[in-house]
């Protein structure tokens, strides 16, 4: 079963979310100048060995975090499907952030996501890295709580939790339920402050879940309007506990997490994803600059292994094609702020990615959508050979199509 997520609401962008593989070209080709296509260039910026905590990156073409929902539909393991799909990607060096996974059930939101809360997933997400260490590479696993953005369907009828009792409102933007139906956001339920310890408890298990599984590290997912998000941004945080009201307060949940994070790992081998100026899931912080200079500066404190952030003009390209103009740069207005490793992600293209490397903005550059239609990326970025277009209806469920029958360059049939 292939699952259309359900359009994204509000604004100027172009939607082409169920075309078929044909068509999906046009949209991407507004987000992928045409000069990519088939022109011989290198990108050698992209090609520089880059240390990364205790890790020796060999290039800085790096994996984005990507749902696909395949995971095994009763347990939410990782199967023999998704090693492979990981196992394809991997190159000796290179860096793969692998899916958002809850941390715990109630973390929940999409059906087919693979979870790290059980021994059976951290079984599934052992073969997964094994496929990709076996080529010599590096992966962390992303660790998630989706807070509002969830239902009801997903928690044995029970409301999804949030900092606070403000439901998704954006017109048009609808919920997943359990059983991949689109449902109406439901009004979550706030937490009580000692369900917040416990919030960051499921991450420190989670951790320590990844760690047994054989991780190289983890990410944590404080971007795309997500519980940590939901925390760090005042339309959504409403509360009036530590965890409410100030920026600094907002902040706590974010670093609390962080910190229980590196307890299990050491920080060098912890990143921490971030989406200032997004407006994903509906969110958008009035003034992101005090929220977010704050959150950069204390991150820049805990020597992490990088520092993630997404280009508020791909916000929201999970749910449909978007291309936003005139928005500030993440990478720009953060790098001066930021004295580690910083992962820039959103639109990037072979050009723009080595520019933004050449210009100083950005040590590494996470693709996306194009790495999911090109298993051999980094390949086809060094050599500059053409990109294969991405097909978004096969984004989310299903099986191989859409997921690892993707060729590499060699198998393409010659123009
Ligand atoms: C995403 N994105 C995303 N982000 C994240 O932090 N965790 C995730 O699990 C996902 N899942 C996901 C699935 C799919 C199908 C898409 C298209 C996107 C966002 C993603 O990591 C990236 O930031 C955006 O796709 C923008 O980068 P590109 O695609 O322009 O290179």
């Amino acid at each position: 079963m292939f699952i259309p997520f359900p359009p994204f609401a509000g604004g100027d962008y172009s939607f082409c979310g169920a075309a078929p593989f044909p068509a999906a070209a046009p949209c991407y080709m507004s987000i992928i100048p045409p000069l990519s296509f088939g022109a011989i260039m290198k990108f050698p910026a992209l090609f520089q060995p880059l240390q990364v905590g205790p890790y020796k990156l060999a290039h800085r073409v790096a994996m984005a975090p990507l749902t696909r929902m395949r995971a095994e539909r009763e347990s939410f393991a990782p199967r023999p499907l998704n090693a492979e799909y990981y196992g394809q990607r991997a190159t000796t060096g290179g860096l793969i952030v692998a899916e958002a996974s809850p941390v715990l059930s109630h973390g929940r939101g999409n059906p087919g996501t693979p979870g790290i809360y059980s021994d059976a997933q951290v079984e599934g997400w052992r073969n997964v890295v094994d496929a990709v260490h076996a080529k010599g590479g590096i992966i962390f696993l992303q660790l998630w709580h989706v807070g509002r953005v969830s239902h009801s369907s997903f928690h044995d009828g029970e409301l999804p939790v949030a900092p606070s009792a403000i439901p998704i409102k954006a017109e048009g933007m609808k919920a997943m339920t359990a059983d991949a139906k689109i449902a109406d956001y439901e009004t979550p339920r706030a937490l009580e402050t000692e369900e917040v310890y416990g919030v960051v408890e499921a991450f420190r298990q989670a951790a320590k879940n990844a760690l047994a599984a054989g991780f190289d590290g983890v990410e944590i997912h404080g971007a795309n309007g997500y519980l940590l998000e939901q925390f760090l941004q005042s339309r959504s945080n409403q509360r009036t506990d530590q965890y409410g009201g100030s920026v600094e307060n907002r902040t706590r949940l974010l670093l609390e997490v962080t910190q229980a994070a590196i307890d299990v790992w050491g920080a060098n081998r912890v990143g921490v994803r971030l989406s200032p100026y997004g407006v994903a899931n509906d969110t958008g912080e009035p003034d992101p600059m005090p929220l977010y200079t704050y959150v950069v500066k204390a991150l820049d404190k805990l020597g992490l292994a990088y520092l993630h952030v997404i280009e508020p003009r791909s916000s929201g390209a999970g749910r449909a094609e978007v291309n936003w103009q005139n928005v500030p740069s993440a990478m720009v207005l953060f790098r001066p702020l930021y004295r580690g490793v910083l992962v820039a992600a959103g639109g990037f293209t072979g050009e723009t990615a080595n520019a933004a490397i050449t210009d100083g903005h950005t040590d590494i550059i996470a693709f996306g959508r194009i790495f999911i239609s090109n298993p051999d990326l980094p390949r086809r970025l060094q050599h500059g050979y053409p990109i294969t277009p991405y097909n978004r209806a096969t984004f989310y469920g299903g099986e191989d199509k859409g997921y690892t029958d993707y060729p590499v360059y060699d198998e393409l049939a010659p123009a």
